[in-house]
């Protein structure tokens, strides 16, 4: 048996009709798990909808003896989520896993962001993932397990130009993670997120000049880019997260060709000020540096494990 098993596992995933969802959706059914897969079939910019899309990766995972359920809701709304979640209760009878991959994109420089642009991306990638996930969680929460992967994005975690509204989503998402990883621990819930990059339908729709710009990076590996660029790259980690075999949580990890490593917000040693009467701005900014730069760091796992770290700096000099 592989280490990584989901047998009498249930599985959605979103957005699942193409891309790196699709990917998910074959590894994990490939693996035993029974597959919601979800796509509302439209373009990349999030126009229209198709039920062939989530058909063709149905019809696949089944022409290989595999299970699977299409699904073709939105996760933009509420009724959305909620359908995409009575899927899986419909057709398998629980959900242990829900990997939160659907999005579109409609890149913009930051002064041309419209409502429009703002609201679509908004709903699709933070509030459909928010929708989606608190439906699945509330059965695995009564079933006393559950994994949930976040698709965010570097662009998100570390920044892209043209996509404030599309980082501002995916920045939320590692936001929702946070707090879900804390509440969902004790119910066996386990949340990461994950910054995946892969030459998709996606990618290949962004404004031409970071196109070339991505082209000249990708050109820079020379050989040993290899095929790495492939979604099927990104698969074997989410895969891994959604696993039973996966006991971290509250985590961001990287996949990024073929490369796999952890990304942290984390607080330096930072300066602590007089302790009766706060520092002026004067003060601050005598001790800026010290106060920027990173040196020492501790990750902290939750807003008072902050304060925790705070307190033991205190009366250290520095
Ligand atoms: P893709 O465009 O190939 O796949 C996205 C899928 O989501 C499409 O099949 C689409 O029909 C579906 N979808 C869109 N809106 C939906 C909605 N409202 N409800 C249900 N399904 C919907 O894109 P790709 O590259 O596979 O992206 C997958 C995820 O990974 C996205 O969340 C994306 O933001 C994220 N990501 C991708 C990166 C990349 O390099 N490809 C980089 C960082 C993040």
């Amino acid at each position: 048996m592989n280490a990584v098993d989901f047998k009498d596992r249930v599985a959605i995933v979103t957005g699942a009709g193409g891309g790196l969802g699709r990917t998910y959706a074959l590894e994990l059914a490939s693996r035993g798990a029974a597959v919601v897969v979800n796509d509302l079939g439209g373009s990349f910019d999030g126009q229209g909808s198709s039920q062939r899309m989530a058909d063709q990766v149905v019809e696949e995972i089944r022409s290989t003896g595999g299970r699977a359920a299409a699904n073709y809701d939105s996760v933009a709304t509420r009724a959305g989520g909620q359908a995409i979640v009575q899927t899986a209760l419909d057709h398998f009878g629980r959900v242990d896993v829900v990997i939160n991959n659907a999005g579109h994109l409609r890149n913009a420089l930051f002064e041309d962001i419209d409502d429009a642009i703002l609201d679509s991306i908004i709903d699709v990638h933070l509030k459909g993932a928010i929708y989606v996930t608190q439906a699945a969680y509330k059965v695995m929460k009564q079933q006393g397990y559950g994994r949930v992967v976040f698709a965010s994005s570097a662009a998100g975690a570390f920044g892209n130009p043209q996509q404030a509204a599309y980082a501002a989503a995916k920045a939320g998402l590692l936001g929702v993670m946070n707090v879900l990883s804390l509440e969902g621990r004790e119910h066996g819930v386990l949340c990461n997120a994950l910054l995946p990059t892969a030459n998709s339908r996606m990618a290949a729709a962004m404004d031409p000049r970071q196109l070339e710009a991505f082209g000249a990076q990708y050109a820079a590996f020379g050989e040993q880019l290899g095929n790495a660029y492939l979604p099927e790259f990104v698969t074997p980690l989410v895969v891994y997260l959604a696993s039973e075999a996966c006991s971290s949580t509250h985590g961001i990890y990287s996949a990024s060709v073929g490369h796999y490593a952890r990304a942290f917000l984390a607080v330096n040693q930072g300066w602590t000020g007089p302790r009766q009467a706060p520092a002026s701005a004067d003060e601050l900014a005598r001790h800026f540096q010290q106060i920027h730069e990173v040196g020492d760091y501790s990750i902290p796992e939750s807003l008072s494990d902050e304060f925790a770290i705070i307190q033991r700096n205190l009366g250290k000099q520095h």
